[in-house]
């Protein structure tokens, strides 16, 4: 099925406690404008904990889809406290919710 932007805007309910989608927004975690297709890690001005550049250099569909599903399994030593989503229509949804944001 296509994914469904809408509702990957409901699944990001789960992240804004630490994320904004503002374009230079900083929180808890760095900003998710413009996130598929950026450079891991690569926010100025935020302090990462170096786990995630150590296995991605962009962030494609497929590398945020294996993140989410398990943030500490897929980047050992992550600081984003997320237990990650289970299901992969929630993934894909949010996913292209993040992707239509700098459209
Ligand atoms: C990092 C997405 C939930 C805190 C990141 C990154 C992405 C992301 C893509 C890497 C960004 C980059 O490389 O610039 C998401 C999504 C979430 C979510 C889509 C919801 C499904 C959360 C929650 C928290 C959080 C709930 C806080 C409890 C962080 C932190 C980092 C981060 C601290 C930096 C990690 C590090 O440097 O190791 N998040 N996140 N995130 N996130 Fe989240």
């Amino acid at each position: 099925a296509e994914a469904d932007v809408a509702k990957g805007a409901k699944v990001f309910s789960k992240c804004k406690a630490c994320h904004k989608i503002e374009e230079g927004a900083n929180a808890t975690g760095p900003s998710l404008y413009g996130v598929v297709g950026r450079t891991v890690g690569s926010i100025d001005g935020f302090g990462y904990s170096g786990s995630l550049v150590a296995v991605a250099d962009v962030w494609s569909p497929d590398h945020l889809n294996d993140f989410l599903t398990n943030p500490k399994g897929f980047a050992p030593g992550t600081k984003m406290s997320f237990a990650g989503l289970k299901k992969i229509t929630d993934r894909a949804n949010l996913v292209a919710y993040l992707d239509s944001l700098d459209d």
